[in-house]
């Protein structure tokens, strides 16, 4: 079997290994929002690390790992694959562990970003290394809400700069590269905030997020994927409403700081946490899955009912969550889950059904047939 095809099978487990995350995160989250499941403890507290880690940070370093080529970059979403799941089991040491794959993460890009045509990398390569110190930070036993600051700016930069690199949108002109670099530069200083404690953080990342999000409803060529049909439409509308998702958070988050006494952390959290970067998720899965897995995929339109009940699930969370209604929450929060579910549930079975129709290529299908960088 040559090297590239024992590669791609490699892929194919890891990605099972970063879903065995994902399915024991959202047990874990349904358990935190009291749904019976039948998890134990450690495992019901290490949610977010399972999400972050084991799901999101498998996922991200296996698609650079596959696009590179270079078999060591396999080690990175294998060692934050295992680690996550080591934590769930309450296996201490796993926590330091999950420091490796963000350094490990970072090294590759900015052993990309010597190519001259790659700057978008710079960015991908601090939020790389901003997942490292929210690990570092966790495994040292510092407050929760210190690493969710860095891992939030980890997934939100890597987002916004892959959404660069799918060279949708450029910097041309000014206002783009200004709105960029300042909606960064605040989120990357709120890490550095919540490092004090100083509850201005969430001020700082509610401006740095809603800059983001500003950038992308405005510079985001997902627009004009509206007016295209199919796998088109689809992406456009998934990445757009992602987008605005964005700048809900950055504004619960200002909230927040201004009135600290109102219950707002969940529906903050998740509105980033489920509504961008689950959604973006959605929105790249058709791209992401086939090249990662060298499955062919066919595009469906189930897809949107999976991305409405996404959407819809986490509006009946947020407003149960502000209004106080908690059976509201429970069912948007278990709506959360099994959006998901359905969503890879579908793609995996499109894939199968692509394989007997062999019909076409995986990527050409989505975004206009660029390549991947690395
Ligand atoms: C699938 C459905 C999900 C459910 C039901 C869920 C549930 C929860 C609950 C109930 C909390 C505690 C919030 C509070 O303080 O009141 C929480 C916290 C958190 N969740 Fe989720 N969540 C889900 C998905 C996600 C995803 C996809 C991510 C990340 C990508 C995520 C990241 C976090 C983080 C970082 C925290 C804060 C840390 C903590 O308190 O453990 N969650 N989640």
């Amino acid at each position: 079997m040559d090297e590239k095809r024992a590669n791609f099978r490699l892929a194919r487990v890891l990605l099972a290994l970063g879903g065995a995350s994902l399915v024991l995160g959202m047990l874990a989250g349904l358990a935190r929002i009291e749904w019976p499941t039948r998890l134990g403890g450690p495992a019901v507290a290490s949610h977010a690390p399972l999400m972050v880690s084991g799901f999101l940070g498998t996922l991200i370093c296996l698609e650079r790992a596959v696009g590179t080529g270079w078999r060591w970059a396999l080690l990175l979403p294998f060692i934050s694959g295992l680690g996550a799941l080591g934590i769930a089991l309450g296996v201490d040491g796993a926590r330091w562990a999950l420091v490796l794959p963000g350094l490990g993460l970072a090294g590759l890009y900015l052993r990309l970003a010597r190519r001259p045509s790659l700057p978008y990398l710079l960015p991908m390569a601090v939020g790389a290394a901003a997942w490292a110190m929210g690990n570092a930070l966790w495994a040292l036993g510092r407050p929760l809400d210190t690493a969710v600051a860095w891992w939030q700016a980890f997934l939100v930069t890597t987002i916004v700069a892959e959404r660069l690199e799918l060279a949708r949108i450029g910097l041309q002109g000014r206002a783009p590269g200004a709105l960029f670099l300042a909606g960064l530069l605040l989120l990357w200083a709120s890490g550095s905030l919540a490092l004090t404690g100083n509850p201005l953080h969430r001020l700082v990342a509610g401006l740095g997020m809603a800059l983001l999000a500003l950038w992308l409803l405005l510079y985001d060529v997902a627009r004009r994927n509206l007016r295209l049909q199919g796998l088109y439409r689809y992406m456009g509308v998934a990445l757009l409403s992602g987008s605005l998702w964005l700048a809900v958070g950055g504004l619960l988050s200002l909230v927040a700081f201004f009135a600290p006494e109102l219950p707002l952390r969940d529906a903050l959290l998740h509105s980033v946490f489920l509504g961008f970067v689950m959604g973006m998720v959605f929105a790249h899965g058709p791209l992401i899955f086939p090249s990662v897995s060298r499955l062919p995929f066919a595009y469906h339109p189930v897809l949107f009912a999976t991305l409405a009940l996404l959407h819809l699930s986490l509006v009946a969370r947020v407003v149960g969550g502000l209004l106080g209604l908690a059976p509201l929450r429970s069912w948007g929060g278990l709506g959360n889950a099994l959006a998901p579910t359905l969503f890879f549930g579908s793609v995996v079975g499109l894939a199968v059904r692509g394989r007997k129709g062999r019909s076409i290529r995986p990527a050409e299908r989505a975004e206009g047939g660029h390549g991947r960088a690395g």
